[in-house]
């Protein structure tokens, strides 16, 4: 038995974790018994900071802590963002005063208070940093990402450190949140399935969707691990669609990797294991890509009740998990992983 001793939150690859990052449904129940109100002392220091902030006419990535001052909430905001960086790896805040300002106004407010959570970072190659989900009516598929359509979205994580989405309007039908925790999608591999683990940790090559120039290759040319220990914690990279559109690009995949592939879809898909919760207006949910897997149901628009969000990518170099991810397929340039340690990654030679 391995006789390392490691502090909350540190993990050592074939051994489970036991701490706050593992959880599942009966932890987080349906009933918002858990979801933290912003407290009224934050939507006032908001609205103080606004009119500096709009005047400042800054661009999403360059606005700092200083440009939007909230000295009053930062303890709030401390342990909003160690629930985000710690554990359990996830946040969801209500009552953001989305009725106070029009859509550009709510836009730069909920930008100013995520920058208190991480650099503002571009999501894709036609240089998008606060972006609007909402039904333009395509699917998803190799040329396209799921925020554009209305389709239910297999679990995934996003780019950068974290994922943030404000609500701004709600479907009549659908569009509900489900979460799942890597850590104890992990130990459930680790415990049920161990020969999986090997081709696991070995990754996969992930497409590029449109997110690239036309002549770069379709796909990474490296392989991203979905199970990973970097500066000795836990991280999970895992878009499973993203594997598999490699297949028609040319490459193979082993009856191995195939196999570990569907017993990791087999354990997110279990029910206990995933949190489901109905975004409403005001609410604002803030996910550790590194941590956390997401998935939004099918909706459908009502004439008059189009779904709204507004996503943001957070990019926090004090973060705990700064390991590769989607970001380096998308978008590489940007990666600090990739310009650091892609060493690290097989088939990476930058
Ligand atoms: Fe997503």
């Amino acid at each position: 038995m391995d006789t390392a001793v490691f502090a909350p939150g540190r993990f050592a690859p074939g051994q489970a974790i036991q701490d706050a990052s593992v959880w599942g449904r009966d932890d987080y129940p349906d009933d918002r018994s858990w979801v933290r109100p912003i407290p009224d002392v934050l939507v006032d220091e908001i609205d103080r900071a606004l009119p500096a902030l709009r005047a400042a006419n800054l661009h999403p990535r360059d606005i700092r802590t200083d440009h939007f001052p909230l000295l009053k909430s930062a303890e709030f905001i401390q342990a909003v963002a160690r629930d985000v960086d710690q554990a359990p790896g996830f946040a969801l805040l209500s009552s953001f005063p989305t009725e106070r300002y029009d859509y550009a106004d709510t836009a730069l407010a909920y930008t100013g208070l995520m920058a208190h959570f991480g650099n503002i970072a571009i999501q894709n190659r036609i240089g998008e940093y606060v972006v609007d989900v909402s039904d333009k009516g395509r699917g998803l598929g190799p040329q396209a990402r799921g925020h554009y359509g209305n389709k239910e979205l297999p679990f995934h994580a996003d780019g950068a450190n974290a994922v943030s989405l404000l609500c701004l309007k709600t479907a009549p039908r659908g569009g509900r949140s489900l979460i799942v925790s890597g850590p104890a999608i992990y130990n459930a591999v680790l415990a049920e399935a161990p020969q999986h683990l090997p081709v696991l940790e070995r990754g996969f090559h992930h497409h590029r969707r449109d997110e690239r120039d036309p002549d770069d290759p379709t796909y990474t040319p490296w392989r991203t691990p979905v199970f990973a220990a970097y500066d000795d914690h836990f991280h999970i990279i895992y878009v499973r669609p993203s594997i598999d559109y490699c297949g028609p690009e040319g490459v193979k995949f082993t009856p191995e990797e195939t196999a570990a592939l569907d017993f990791v879809d087999s354990v997110i898909a279990r029910p206990e294991v995933q949190v489901s919760m109905a975004l409403e207006r005001g609410d604002l949910q803030i996910l550790n890509n590194f941590m956390v897997l997401h998935s939004r149901t099918a909706f459908e628009d009502g004439q008059d009740q189009q779904r709204h969000l507004i996503r943001l990518w957070l990019d926090n170099p004090a973060s705990l998990r700064n390991g590769p991810g989607k970001m380096d397929w998308y978008m590489p340039e940007h990666s600090r992983f990739l310009k650091t340690r892609g060493h690290l990654l097989e088939g990476y030679d930058g």
